[in-house]
C-alpha cells in the first residue's frame, strides 16, 4: 500500500481516511475507530474494575467499553436516561455497544444525539444505522426503536454548539477528549450541557505498541521531529484526573484497560498505511517529500512486524475515566 493522496474532500475532513478505513474494516467486523482499533481489538480490564453489576443482555463487547458502560451505569443508572450524548462519535462504536449492553434499561422517552465533526464518519454511522434497521426490519423491540431514534448530527466536541445547556444526562466518549486541541474547552463544554449531577464517561489511550513504532519510525526518516501522539497530560492517572476536575467534575475516577491489537499475516503494510492518516502524523508529514513517506510506510511496516512477533499482537494500554456535573446543592455548598 502507497502512502495515501488525499482527495479534496479529505484535506477539508482530517479523519476521511481514517473513516474509510474503519468502513473497510467493518466489512470484517463491528466498526469502530480504525486508530484504535485497526484490524481487531481485545482489550482486559485491570483487577479492580467493577464486577457487571446487573444481569445485562450477554455481548462480545471489548472489555474497554464494558468497563465505560458498567462505571457509567454505577454512577447514574442508564435507566435513568434523558439524553445520551456520544461526542466525536465516528462510525458509531460507542452508541452501538451501548445499545448492545444496555438498550433494554434505557428509557423510552430518552433522546439519543451523537456528534462528529467528520462527514465521512458521520455518514458511515448513518449507512450503520441503516444497515441495523435493515436487518432488523422484522424485529418490534428496544434496539431497534433505539436505533429509529438515534440523532447523528454534525456536533463540534470543543463548542457541543447547538447543544442546550443542562439537557443532557449522560456524555459518552471513545477515544476523543485526548486528541482535541482544546480539551479544556470542551470538558467545559461537556459541564455546560449535562443536568445538575449527570455523568461524562470517556476512554483515551495512554500509549500503545503501534504509536511507539509510530514515533519510532517518524524519527528515522526525519531525526528530530519529535512528533508525540498522546500529549503529556493524558498518559497518567493523575494527569487525566486533574483535567477532568480542572472542568468542575466531581467523583472523578479513572480505571486501567489493557487492550490489544491483532493483525494477520500479511496486514502489517495495511495497517501501516492505516496508522499515518491519523490526523496528528499528517499534521507532521504535510511538507514531507513523496519518498520520506513512502520510506516511513515501509519502516513502520517492518517495524509493527517486528514488535508484533510471531502472536502478531500489539499491546496498549487506556484509562475510563468518569465524572458527574456537581448537583445544585453540592455547588451551592
Ligand atoms: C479515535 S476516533 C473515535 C471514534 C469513536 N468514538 C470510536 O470510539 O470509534 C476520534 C473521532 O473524533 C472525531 N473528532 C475529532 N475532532 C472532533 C471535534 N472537534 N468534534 C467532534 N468530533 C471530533 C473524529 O472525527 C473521529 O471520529
Amino acid at each position: 500500500m502507497a502512502f495515501p493522496k488525499p482527495t479534496s474532500t479529505e484535506n477539508d475532513d482530517p479523519w476521511a481516511e481514517v473513516a474509510a478505513a474503519a468502513r473497510m474494516l467493518s466489512q470484517r467486523s463491528t466498526p469502530s475507530c480504525a486508530t484504535t482499533t485497526a484490524i481487531q481489538s481485545r482489550s482486559s480490564t485491570s483487577p479492580n474494575d467493577p464486577p457487571p453489576n446487573d444481569p445485562k443482555p450477554s455481548t462480545t463487547l471489548p472489555a474497554i467499553n464494558t468497563t465505560l458502560f458498567t462505571t457509567v451505569d454505577t454512577l447514574l443508572p442508564f435507566s435513568t436516561a434523558t439524553t445520551i450524548l456520544d461526542t466525536g462519535c465516528g462510525s458509531g462504536a460507542i452508541t452501538s455497544a451501548l445499545i448492545a449492553a444496555h438498550g433494554p434499561y434505557i428509557p423510552k422517552s430518552a433522546t439519543l444525539l451523537a456528534g462528529d465533526t467528520s462527514a465521512a464518519m458521520l455518514a458511515n454511522f448513518r449507512a450503520l444505522r441503516d444497515e441495523k434497521l435493515r436487518s432488523q426490519l422484522a424485529r418490534d423491540d428496544e434496539a431497534r426503536s433505539l436505533w429509529e431514534k438515534i440523532r447523528i448530527e454534525r456536533i463540534d466536541a470543543q463548542t457541543l454548539e447547538g447543544v442546550e445547556d443542562g439537557s443532557v444526562s449522560h456524555v459518552l466518549s471513545g477515544h476523543v477528549y485526548f486528541l482535541l486541541e482544546d480539551y479544556d474547552g470542551a470538558l467545559r463544554e461537556t459541564a455546560r450541557v449535562l443536568r445538575a449531577g449527570g455523568v461524562v464517561g470517556m476512554t483515551t489511550g495512554t500509549g500503545s505498541e503501534h504509536l511507539e513504532a509510530l514515533e519510532w519510525a517518524v524519527e528515522q526518516v526525519r531525526p528530530e521531529t519529535g512528533l508525540r501522539c498522546i500529549k503529556e497530560e493524558w498518559r497518567t492517572r493523575e494527569g487525566v484526573e486533574g483535567v477532568v476536575r480542572r472542568a468542575g467534575f466531581e467523583g472523578v475516577e479513572v480505571r486501567e484497560v489493557e487492550s490489544e491489537m491483532r493483525f494477520g499475516e500479511g496486514e502489517a503494510r495495511g495497517l501501516a498505511g492505516i496508522l499515518v492518516v491519523i490526523p496528528v502524523v499528517k499534521e507532521v508529514v504535510a511538507g514531507w517529500r513523496a519518498e520520506e513517506k513512502e520510506k516511513l510506510v515501509d519502516l513502520l511496516a517492518e517495524e509493527v512486524e517486528r514488535r508484533g512477533g510471531d502472536g502478531r499482537v500489539l499491546k496498549g494500554s487506556n484509562f475510563v475515566t468518569v465524572g458527574r456535573k456537581p448537583s445544585q446543592a453540592s455547588a451551592v455548598a
